[in-house]
């Protein structure tokens, strides 16, 4: 354990399991206080116990980014205890669409986009004037490969059969969304930036990826915890850039 991130509070959407836990884990081994974004909060103070247990400093809050109530419940409760967000990770996501894109139905889009996409604006919009209260904000939306324009257009990309309209176009917004807040940001401490966790083995792809949550979690780390002169509006795995 280390403790470089003391007096840092960093609020992980859809932290009680998953990549969302494991990032949770790593940043409170660090020093950080981690706030356990769950939408079942007995899920949630299961994790929050469990990292308690680990002499992490973590606590549950009720969190299901498509509910704006407790979106705001939980930005008066950081307002109230801490003053300031010094990290947000938008984690929470789903993918739940099984067939090539013209058979889609708009039912599952629009499930789709309610949390990956309106989630991560709701909160982040929430969450801003916290972190602007903070000497050196930190925004990390987890997005995928499978955002990536140029990769869903190149026929030798790994998963060049994963053509799930719902749940990669969710992600291109997200990185949308990543460069723009970045650029209406430019001028302040506050860095914004898209992680590629890669294929991990977790319960959204029924633990098919061959990666694990540790390896998932690094990239999202590392945005999490840029130095002042960090990159800001970018698509990064743990090894460099990913294309757009
Ligand atoms: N695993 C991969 O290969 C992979 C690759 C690229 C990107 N990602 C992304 O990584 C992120 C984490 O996924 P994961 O692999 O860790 O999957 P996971 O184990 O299924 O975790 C997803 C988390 O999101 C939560 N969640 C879903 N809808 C929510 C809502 N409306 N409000 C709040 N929380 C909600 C889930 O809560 P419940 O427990 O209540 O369902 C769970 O905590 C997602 O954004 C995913 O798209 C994953």
């Amino acid at each position: 354990m280390s403790d470089d991130l003391k007096g840092k509070v960093a609020l992980i959407t859809g932290a009680n399991k998953g990549i969302g836990y494991e990032i949770a884990r790593q940043l409170g081994s660090r020093g950080a206080t981690v706030i356990i974004g769950a939408r079942n909060i007995e899920r949630g103070t299961e994790a929050s116990n469990q990292l308690l247990s680990h002499q992490i400093d973590a606590r549950a809050v009720q969190l299901n980014v498509t509910d704006q109530k407790t979106i705001d419940s939980t930005a008066s409760q950081i307002d109230g205890e801490f003053g300031k967000l010094d990290i947000l990770v938008n984690n929470a996501g789903i993918a739940i669409d099984r067939v090539p894109p013209s058979q889609l139905d708009i039912e599952t889009l629009r499930q789709t986009y309610e949390t990956n996409v309106f989630g991560v604006f709701a909160v982040t919009k929430a969450m801003l004037p916290l972190l602007k209260k903070s000497p050196a904000g930190r925004i990390v939306n987890i997005s995928s490969g499978l955002a990536s324009l140029t990769q869903n257009s190149d026929p030798n990309y790994e998963f060049a059969d994963m053509k799930l309209l719902a749940y990669n176009s969710s992600k291109t917004a997200v990185n949308a969304f990543t460069v723009l807040f970045a650029a209406e940001l430019k001028d302040t401490p506050i860095k914004v930036n898209a992680a590629d966790p890669g294929f991990t083995a977790t319960d959204i792809n029924q633990y098919r990826g061959y990666r694990t949550v540790e390896q998932g979690a690094t990239a999202a780390v590392q945005l999490a915890t840029l130095p002042d002169d960090g990159v800001s509006g970018g698509f990064f795995d743990e090894n460099g850039v990913v294309p757009w």
